[in-house]
């Protein structure tokens, strides 16, 4: 059920609901806020003398019982930052969350004066917060059962700014839950068929142009590197195109390209066993680019939008592809296959072919492509690959407005020594070293017809841990990064 959402001109210290979360920075203060101290007895003023209180980032602190307005108070630190769209983001999704856990099933959210941005912030952070994947899990019997949050109020003045921002973020936090119920749905519901689905469903809401292909057509179009990922599953593959439509006619598109393993079990060259159940996540991609299509439909932005995704799953059989193969691209290139678990770019090479019948502005592809991207930036940044260095750095901001941090990666001409073939045009795994800079070494051999981005997901598309404003599992990651981007192209 999606979160209920409202803007209230309502005071501070007259709204009623069960619960009033105030984000606040490392200067707390109780002086704006002394009618509801005065409901609270002086505490919150105490609590912020008595350093009980700080403000720093993530922290909170929890009055209850209060005889009049809100319920229950809970205050959350914010910390000291530069980037007070993003601080407020955190601070709504932690207060969202927590509601959740109280089982309050209602939240006002107050900040102090919102502009647009903080509003649209606010207003994507609290649905991010709120959002559960919960469709497998029998509910709990009745008496243990807490109310799930539904509806949430965000204190701001009603006027067309903040009204805007509203909109914008629920079209955003819309963008980025879909973008994380798919990535959390195991694989065996989430299938290539599923994607394939949702892509219609986006299509039919926003009036977009849908077109799928399966093996058969994906063989008439010699697509033999994505082909043979797909040859050990008895799942058809599906390479799906949406074309948006929201610009003038004959402009170029921005194209979205998403990597979409609905589970990558390595293939022939098959992974350990460990951990393997994630590879689930190895369509975060896939989602990014149906989340950002969902936000950027309900928007309507005003811009031409192209988003495709390589659907398949990486099965090892009888009929799978094996190490020493070599297949026909649609580019016309020949590839060594050496490892089948390096499959994402097998898939990405014929997509990213694809795209040139789009005659793209620009291409970003984002994908769980590799652990080396792991090893080389943790979970804390995505690996944004490109030779146009304003354009790295156009990807890079997008993804800072988001809450997405990447850093750039060099893609020098010597790294392409390493995916040499002795028999072929080019080889799928360089081994070890710099491997996700060979990995994009290898995508960019099929995308010298127009400007492309390659942001290497694999470390900040899920986590394995709780990151406290987000729960484990996925983060939404690219979902924010394509949005950013597109918006910022608005002319
Ligand atoms: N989907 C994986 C990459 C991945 C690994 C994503 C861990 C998230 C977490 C990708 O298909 C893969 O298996 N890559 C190989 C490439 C290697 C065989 C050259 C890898 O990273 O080990
Ligand atoms: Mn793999
Ligand atoms: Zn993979």
């Amino acid at each position: 059920m999606p979160l209920e959402l409202e803007l209230s001109s309502a005071s501070v210290a007259s709204v009623r609901t069960p619960l009033l979360a105030i984000a606040m920075d490392e200067k707390p203060g109780a002086a704006t806020l002394v009618d509801l101290d005065k409901a609270l007895g002086g505490a919150l003023q105490r609590a912020i003398e008595g350093r009980e209180f700080r403000g720093a980032r993530d922290e909170m602190l929890q009055f209850s019982g209060v005889p009049e307005g809100a319920r229950r108070v809970l205050l959350v630190g914010m910390g000291k930052t530069a980037d007070r769209p993003g601080a407020l983001r955190r601070a709504a999704a932690l207060a969202a969350r927590q509601a959740n856990k109280l089982g309050s099933g209602e939240i006002a959210f107050h900040a102090g004066i919102l502009d647009e941005k903080s509003v649209e912030a606010v207003t994507a952070g609290l649905i991010a917060g709120s959002w559960e994947y919960k469709d497998l899990k029998s509910p709990p019997p009745e008496e243990e059962r807490r109310a799930p949050l539904a509806r949430a109020t965000i204190l701001a003045d009603d006027n067309e700014a903040t009204r805007r921002g509203f909109a914008a973020g629920q079209a955003i936090g819309t963008g980025h839950s879909l973008a994380r119920s798919l990535a959390m749905m195991p694989g065996n519901l989430c299938t290539p068929e599923f994607l394939a689905t949702t892509a219609r469903e986006i299509a039919e809401r926003y009036g977009m142009k849908l077109t799928v292909l399966g093996r058969a057509e994906m063989t008439a179009e010699g697509m033999g590197s994505f082909l043979s990922v797909a040859q050990g599953t008895p799942q058809d593959p599906k390479l799906i195109a949406i074309e948006y439509a929201g610009g003038k006619a004959g402009e170029k598109p921005i194209t979205l390209v998403g990597k979409g393993l609905c589970f990558d079990s390595g293939g022939i060259s098959i992974k350990p066993a460990q951990s393997m159940e994630d590879m689930k996540f190895d369509m975060c991609g896939a989602a990014g680019v149906l989340g950002a299509l969902e936000a950027i439909g309900r928007m309507k932005l005003p811009i031409n939008v192209v988003g495709l995704i390589g659907a398949t799953t990486n099965m090892p059989s009888g009929t799978a592809a094996n190490p020493g193969d070599v297949v026909k691209s649609h580019l016309g290139k020949y590839i060594e296959i050496i490892n089948t678990d390096a499959e994402g770019r097998l898939v990405l090479a014929d997509v990213l072919s694809y795209a040139r019948k789009f005659d793209p502005a620009v291409v970003i592809d984002a994908a769980t492509l590799t652990g080396a991207c792991v090893i080389a930036l943790g979970h804390t940044a995505t690996g944004v690959f490109g030779t146009d260095e304003a354009l790295v750095g156009e990807v890079i901001a997008a993804g800072k407005r988001a809450g997405e941090p990447g850093w750039a990666m060099p893609l020098w001409d010597e790294y392409r020594e390493l995916i040499k073939s002795d028999v072929a045009d080019i080889k799928n795994s360089g081994g070890r070293p710099a491997g996700a800079i060979t990995a994009a070494m290898f995508l960019k051999e099929f995308t010298e017809a127009y400007p492309w981005i390659h942001l290497d997901i694999a470390g900040t598309a899920y986590s394995e841990t709780d990151l406290v404003a987000i729960p484990k599992g996925p983060t939404g990651t690219p979902t924010g990064t394509f949005i950013e981007f597109v918006r910022g192209r608005l002319t």
